[in-house]
């Protein structure tokens, strides 16, 4: 049969057209993947619908784990922190983290800002020196023609906190921009600020078109888009755990101030090398990311932030840091963190709901400390396999299940290689070598 991969109309397909079609012609075993596809479909037709209808050309769902870090104690408060993510062992190392800290103090967390940005990017050939009195007379429409867009969000505190022009006109001649700093309370606040700028525009475009203040020379301004900005360096939470080193007991085969003397040299390596930063940045990543997914957040929003963040001084470097000053070892994180907990999925996906809820429905600068305490404890943990026992114990025995899923092993098999690999190294070729002496074994009995 002739395989057909291109398509016109694919949208329109029902979604059993739309499975049928790519199985035909991408698959060999088309029947079995056609049910296996339909298998994860949701049995409650109400919520498959709703899951269907924050994507699109939707044909199944993509099951992850919900993991669940207990004993997480901030400022004082103990959570249940939910964490949807893929890759083995960064439940199990967050929980450990969290649990070592919650004897110690628990972490801290405060919030230093909560500013967004966006910006109306436009090209105007009038002469420079004019921008600024001119921006003087806009300013006031713009603001006053925003605001019944923004009544809501001002009734509820927040709005638009600051509005200026920028001129980029010794970098790219006529390049102007509109840069407003906004309060979005607690939403992540995408759709509104946009909202928001896309007024801007027309006025502005209107401004210039109409005003008896623009010269006839002056009227040609061209918009070339409005869209809020994903770096926000003012919406910054910092977080940190600390005590005395003496404290920092019951590390692996290491004392107190050896373990915190290489922790600290760790970290410095992850300021000083742009290779290990990224590494370091990413495990921190493990841990926001995982709560940002659960919570129903954008977390490629967050990333670009955070490592954009992490390059602010003209060079990419780690992310937290380490002090050991008079025998007393504080590790901190400070990263920007536009999350929201109204707003986009988080109250319309049924498990990013019931993930807020087990947190008590904090508030969105209460999750902003929520998820950067899971980057430094996470961190924490990383950086304490990787100076101590190394990385790979840790993951390999949370990544044999599944090695062994791979490998088809039976209840039996599984059973047999979590006891045998207890105390020893685990690597794809032993478990196959271990699952054949397991299996001759057996017939041998
Ligand atoms: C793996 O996902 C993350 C780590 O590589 C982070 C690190 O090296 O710090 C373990």
């Amino acid at each position: 049969m002739d395989r057909q991969k291109t398509i016109a109309g694919f949208s329109k397909l029902t979604k059993i057209g739309k499975i049928k079609w790519l199985v035909e012609n991408f698959f060999k075993d088309p029947e079995i993947v056609m049910q296996e596809l339909k298998s994860y479909w949701l049995t409650d037709v109400h919520q498959q619908e709703l899951l269907d209808g924050i994507s699109e050309n939707t044909i199944s769902n993509y099951p992850l784990p919900l993991g669940i870090v207990p004993n997480f104690v901030l400022n004082g408060k103990t959570y249940a922190v939910p964490m949807v993510i893929e890759e083995s062992s960064v439940v199990a190392a967050a929980s450990s983290a969290a649990k070592y800290w919650m004897s110690r103090g628990g972490i801290k967390a405060e919030v230093i800002d909560t500013i967004k940005v966006g910006h109306v990017h436009f090209y105007w050939g009038g002469d420079p020196n004019r921008m600024n009195s001119i921006f003087l007379l806009l300013k006031p429409i713009l603001i006053a023609e925003a605001n019944p867009i923004m009544r809501g969000m001002i009734d509820r505190g927040g709005g638009l906190k600051s509005l200026a022009v920028k001129s980029f006109v010794d970098q790219d001649p006529g390049l102007y921009q509109l840069f407003a700093e906004f309060d979005t309370c607690d939403s992540m606040g995408a759709n509104f600020i946009n909202t928001v700028l896309e007024q801007f525009s027309k006025t502005l475009q209107d401004f210039f078109r109409t005003s008896d203040s623009i010269s006839a020379e002056e009227r040609e301004l061209e918009v070339i888009m409005a869209i809020l900005s994903n770096y926000t360096p003012d919406c910054l939470v910092k977080v940190w755990v600390e005590c005395p080193v003496q404290d920092l007991t019951d590390i692996k085969d290491m004392s107190a101030t050896t373990f915190a003397e290489r922790f600290y040299h760790a970290i410095r390596i992850a300021h000083a090398d742009l290779y290990r930063a990224t590494t370091h940045n990413k495990g921190i990543f493990n841990g926001i990311d995982a709560v940002a997914l659960a919570t129903g957040n954008d977390f490629r929003s967050i990333e670009a932030c955070g490592h954009a963040y992490a390059a602010k001084d003209g060079r990419y470097k780690s992310l937290s840091s380490c002090s050991l000053e008079n025998d007393f070892f504080k590790f901190v994180l400070q990263v920007p963190l536009a999350v929201g907990t109204v707003g986009g999925l988080t109250k319309v996906h049924p498990i990013a709901k019931r993930s807020l809820e087990l947190m008590e429905n904090p508030n969105s600068q209460e999750l902003m400390m929520i998820i950067a305490g899971m980057g430094l404890i996470q961190n924490f943990a990383a950086v304490r396999s990787l100076v101590t026992t190394g990385i790979q114990q840790g993951h390999m025995k949370m990544h044999l299940n599944n090695i062994l899923h791979q490998l088809n092993a039976t209840s039996d098999e599984r059973t047999a290689a979590i006891a045998h690999f207890q105390n020893k190294t685990v690597s794809m070729n032993g478990i196959k070598v271990f699952l054949d002496e397991f299996h001759q074994e057996k017939i041998k009995i």
